[in-house]
């Protein structure tokens, strides 16, 4: 099949590449000259594991290609998909002027039948408004589809490969047949490929997202508890998740939930449901807690130095928002860093991808090692804000002998307590008692 897609961002560009590798002809459409440039002589502009083979695979069978001319991509695709962002308004609410934009555009420039795909996260009603942009301005026939992403950033590529379920919101046959036909290939596992209305699918993204941030923040709460009661949310955790009705999975406690999507989706939900005249009390609580808790490690270290960080030195491990990204949007470690700043900390900091990120927002307000130990050498603290697995088994001795004093605040949880007992440690960590 012929595919678009504009906006090449992560989803996008997953989206573009993986229906390249099923044998579709796909053109990803973006306005960023020098990025199309970029993407058209094989560099992928993101870091996503596996990205780069399949993209290096599908540019040579010629089945993968980037263009700027949204003329192009209109005349290509007889699937268009649109990726494009739908950042958070100052009210909260998604802003939805590119998606819009690109509507109008594409009701201008179509000639023939087209479906045009919602891929973004947009609020319930949008396949609506698309569809009422577009048919202002031409009596061509079209489908407007919504067709949410589940795509966990550094595990994208398998997410889209293997999805779990797909979700298609269409009230047209012909629109739903052929969005069957083109998703075929990624379900012979026999995961189901869900039809619903349009309104249910962009319902489905959100609710699916804030039931996750919600199970998240749930149990930073019980962490939180836990710390004042001396019980140990590990085991709490095990005990909880053992039951299917729960899950073992989005039960790990740490120093908040971050990304491009959680946080912003929360907040649209909630937002949605003012204008609707509906209350989400549970969304303002999980927005209100998670808040407090990106910078719970900051009360620890501070009563730890009896309130006084000025002039302290403290390495920090893990700047992404999770691991296996370069992704720094909504990343609990800028919270802990501007904090430690603000009190007159100086900060060493590593982390295997997003060091560039992090650079472009601090400048040079902290120290950029090159290496996990040498942002440990001479510090009074190391401080963990995200779990690399580079980070799980370090070398406590080599550790010791960096830094100042041994002080570990682990914000991710990375080290059994038990285990830690014989390192020689003052750690810190969420939800279990402290190893003195
Ligand atoms: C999420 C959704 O999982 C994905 O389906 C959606 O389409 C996009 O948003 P992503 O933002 O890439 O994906 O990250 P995810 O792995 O879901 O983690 C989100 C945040 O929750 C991270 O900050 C992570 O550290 C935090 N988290 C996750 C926890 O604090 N504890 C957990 O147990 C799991």
């Amino acid at each position: 099949m012929k595919i678009s897609v504009i906006g090449t961002g992560y989803v996008g560009l997953v989206t573009g590449t993986c229906l390249a590798e099923t044998g579709n002809e796909v053109l990803c459409i973006d306005i960023n000259e020098e990025k199309v440039k970029q993407m058209q002589e094989g560099i992928v502009p993101i870091y996503e594991p596996h990205l780069d083979v399949l993209f290096e695979r599908n540019i040579k069978a010629q089945r993968l290609k980037f263009s700027t001319s949204l003329e192009e991509g209109i005349e290509h695709g007889d699937i268009i998909f649109l990726a494009l962002p739908t950042p958070e308004d100052e009210d909260g609410s998604a802003d939805l002027s590119y998606v819009l934009g690109a509507a109008k555009d594409i009701g201008k420039l179509i000639k023939e039948y087209k479906v045009i795909v919602d891929k973004s996260t947009v609020p319930v009603g949008t396949a609506d408004k698309v569809t009422e942009v577009i048919s202002k301005e031409t009596n061509v026939d079209f489908d407007v589809v919504s067709n949410p992403e589940f795509l966990r950033e550094g595990f994208a590529v398998d997410d889209f490969l293997k999805p779990e379920r797909i979700v298609i919101g269409s009230s047209s046959e012909r629109a739903t047949a052929l969005m069957q036909k083109l998703y075929k290939p990624f379900v012979r596992s026999g995961n189901p490929i869900i039809v619903m209305d349009e309104k249910s699918a962009e319902l489905t993204k959100y609710a699916a997202n804030s039931f996750l941030a919600t199970k998240i923040t749930f149990m930073n709460e019980i962490a939180n508890f836990c710390e004042k009661v001396g019980a140990d949310v590990d085991m709490v955790r095990r005990g909880m998740g053992t039951d299917s009705r729960i899950g073992k999975r989005f039960l790990f406690p740490g120093i908040g939930y971050g990304g491009s999507c959680f946080p912003k989706d929360v907040k649209a939900l909630h937002k949605s449901g003012k204008d609707s005249d509906y209350t989400f009390d549970i969304l303002n609580s999980v927005i209100s807690v998670n808040n407090t808790q990106k910078t719970i490690l900051i009360p620890k270290i501070e009563s730890y130095y009896n309130n006084d960080i000025n002039g302290k030195i403290f390495a920090v491990w893990g700047l992404a928002f999770k691991p296996e990204t370069d992704d720094i949007r909504e990343a609990p470690s800028i919270y802990v860093m501007e904090k430690l700043l603000a009190g007159g900390a100086k900060l060493n900091v590593f982390d295997p991808e997003a060091m560039p990120n992090i650079k472009r927002k601090f400048g040079d307000t902290l120290n950029y090692a090159n290496n996990m130990y040498d942002a440990t050498k001479d510090v009074d603290a190391l401080i963990i804000c995200t779990e690399w697995s580079i980070f799980r088994t370090p070398d406590f001795n080599k550790l010791k002998k960096n830094m100042n004093s041994p002080v570990i605040f682990d914000g991710r949880n990375l080290y059994d307590i038990h285990e830690m007992k014989g390192e020689g440690f003052y750690y810190n960590s969420i939800g279990r008692v402290t190893v003195k």
